[in-house]
């Protein structure tokens, strides 16, 4: 286990926010060999996943990239690849993360994707909220066609995510243990579906099975269709 850091809570992590390169980076500073992580939506990996179009499974299950275009609310947006990929697909996508630090990587990337000719079209049609998702969708003060729900999956099971950040956002966020309370109210503020990423083998949340599942070789999306949840 690394010794701990200077200005360490009281797990012994300690993770700072610095400028690198034009760009905003997270340092965890207990895990001097870890690479900083930072949000980046115009990397080569985020141009394949928008050339994928909408054939992959994460427009498919959400239903963004067709005719018309849909409101979506990424109420978990991390480090929001998948919100940028709904963006560059047409969607106009509310992030909402509650982390504030994570919450800062998403703006800095957000100015970025404005000032690139590639991205600024889908930037044009993203905000960030940085705010606990449960209270917005409680008080219904939020509302969209689709609501998508990406939580940290709190057991140890193969995510999608590469292992040594998901290990740094494990750190960061506590590991979303109270996941599974945002799929009643995501069902209630969401005119068309709820769609929930999973890792392959996990438990659908809150124990709900899904209307159906789009799976891919790395995660699930579990689809809630409004009509099939009575409302
Ligand atoms: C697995 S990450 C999401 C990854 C994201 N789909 C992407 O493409 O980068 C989960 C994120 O959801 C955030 N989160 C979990 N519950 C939340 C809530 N109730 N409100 C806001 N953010 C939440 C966590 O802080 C974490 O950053």
């Amino acid at each position: 286990m690394a010794s701990a850091a200077p200005g360490s809570d009281a797990r012994g992590f300690s993770f700072v926010l610095e400028e690198q390169d034009g760009r905003l980076s997270l340092r965890a500073q207990h895990h001097p060999d870890y690479g900083v992580i930072c949000a980046d939506w115009t990397s080569a990996a985020a141009r394949s996943r928008v050339r994928s179009g909408k054939r992959q499974a994460l427009a498919r299950a959400t239903g963004v990239g067709g005719r018309t275009p849909l409101r979506v609310i990424d109420a978990t947006a991390g480090l929001g690849r998948d919100a940028f990929t709904l963006a560059a697909l047409g969607a106009e996508v509310l992030l909402i993360e509650r982390h504030a630090q994570i919450a800062a990587l998403l703006r800095d990337a957000l100015r970025r994707a404005h000032a690139d000719a590639w991205s600024a079209d889908a930037a044009a049609r993203m905000s960030i909220v940085e705010a606990d998702a449960l209270a917005l969708l409680r008080a219904r003060t939020v509302h969209a066609d689709v609501i998508y729900l990406d939580p940290m999956y709190p057991h140890s099971a193969k995510s999608a995510l590469p292992q040594k950040e998901m290990q740094l956002f494990r750190e960061l966020t506590g590991g979303d243990a109270d996941a599974d309370q945002l799929l009643d109210p995501a069902l209630a503020c969401a005119a068309a579906r709820v769609v929930v990423k999973r890792p392959l083998r996990a438990s659908p949340l809150a124990g709900r099975a899904p209307h159906h599942e789009i799976a891919t070789g790395q995660a699930r999306f579990d689809v809630y269709p409004k009509h099939a949840a009575g409302g």
